[in-house]
């Protein structure tokens, strides 16, 4: 049998890293990409799925000959079954203070990347009629968040693009859904939160699970996603946010308001 190979961009920490250790796991080779070193999640991948054939391509997704060496591993290594679009980074800010080279880098790193990568892959996922990818987006594709105008609009053109190739590639036999984290603890913010533990506590009392999630939860939803067990879904946005979505936010600040001794906020 072909040995089915996973892509996965941004895999150098964080929730990228989380996706490579749960595909390595359910029996995928892994091509991983990241501008950062891939050192550490190759060694976690070692330990966590014995015999994995993991293959690093660190550098620029924007770049064409970056995507092609991933490519080119992913078809050495096996066939490609699955992409995760996964890379991202963003610049904050009000509005009439971001220029254009801000919007760009948001733009090009969050969802060009994901553009790119899927017109890589989707002629080889065509020609086997199957194939699965995967947009990590945000809750902030569907919800504002202060100062966040380039990332919250390049979210939501991620779930627009989600739906565009779902219907695009359905008929080939290729699934594309997007899961929506909220507030997922990373090595990127940990120390944000850590240092703030007050704004911290009262941002997990938004969402109704009260708590912040873990890469792991993410990536165990993607893992669901590019299963066969999730053969049916297609041209979905999967909140992945502990109920974050589902509340109206007066509601959480009436609730903070009414427990304001119990919790401290
Ligand atoms: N952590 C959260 O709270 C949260 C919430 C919602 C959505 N997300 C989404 O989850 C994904 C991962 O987020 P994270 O928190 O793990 O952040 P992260 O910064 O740890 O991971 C993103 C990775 O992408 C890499 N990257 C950036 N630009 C790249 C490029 N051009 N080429 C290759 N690699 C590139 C970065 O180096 C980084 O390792 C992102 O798409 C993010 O928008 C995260």
């Amino acid at each position: 049998m072909t040995q089915e190979v996973a892509i996965i961009t941004g895999a150098a920490r964080g929730i990228g890293r989380a996706i490579a250790q749960n595909l390595a796991g359910a029996g995928y080779a892994v091509v991983i990409n990241d501008v950062l070193s891939l050192t550490d999640t190759v060694n976690a991948l070692t330990r966590t799925s014995a015999g994995t054939k993991a293959i690093a391509i660190e550098g620029d997704v924007l770049n064409a000959s970056i995507r092609q060496k991933m490519v080119e591993a992913a078809q050495t290594a096996g066939s490609v079954a699955a992409l995760v679009n996964n890379a991202f980074q963003e610049v904050r800010g009000s509005f009439l203070d971001l220029s254009d080279d801000d919007w760009m880098h948001t733009w090009s790193a969050t969802f060009q990347s994901a553009v790119r990568m899927s017109r890589a892959v989707l002629p080889l996922m065509r020609a086997r009629n199957q194939g699965s990818i995967v947009n990590v987006s945000s809750v902030h594709a569907v919800g504002a968040g202060e100062y966040f105008a380039p990332y919250d609009t390049a979210k939501a053109a991620m779930n627009a693009l989600t739906r565009s190739l779902a219907l695009e590639f359905g008929p080939d036999g290729i699934r594309v859904n997007a899961v929506m984290p909220g507030l997922i603890i990373t090595e990127r913010n940990r120390e944000r939160w850590e240092t703030q533990p007050d704004e911290y506590q009262a941002v997990q009392c938004a969402y109704p699970l009260r708590r912040a999630g873990h890469p792991e939860e993410v990536a165990d939803v993607v893992g669901f996603l590019v299963s066969e067990a999730a053969r049916f879904v297609t041209g979905a946005a999967i909140p992945v946010d502990g109920g974050l979505l589902a509340g109206l936010s007066e509601t959480t600040a009436l609730w903070m308001v009414q427990n304001r001794e119990q919790h401290d906020v």
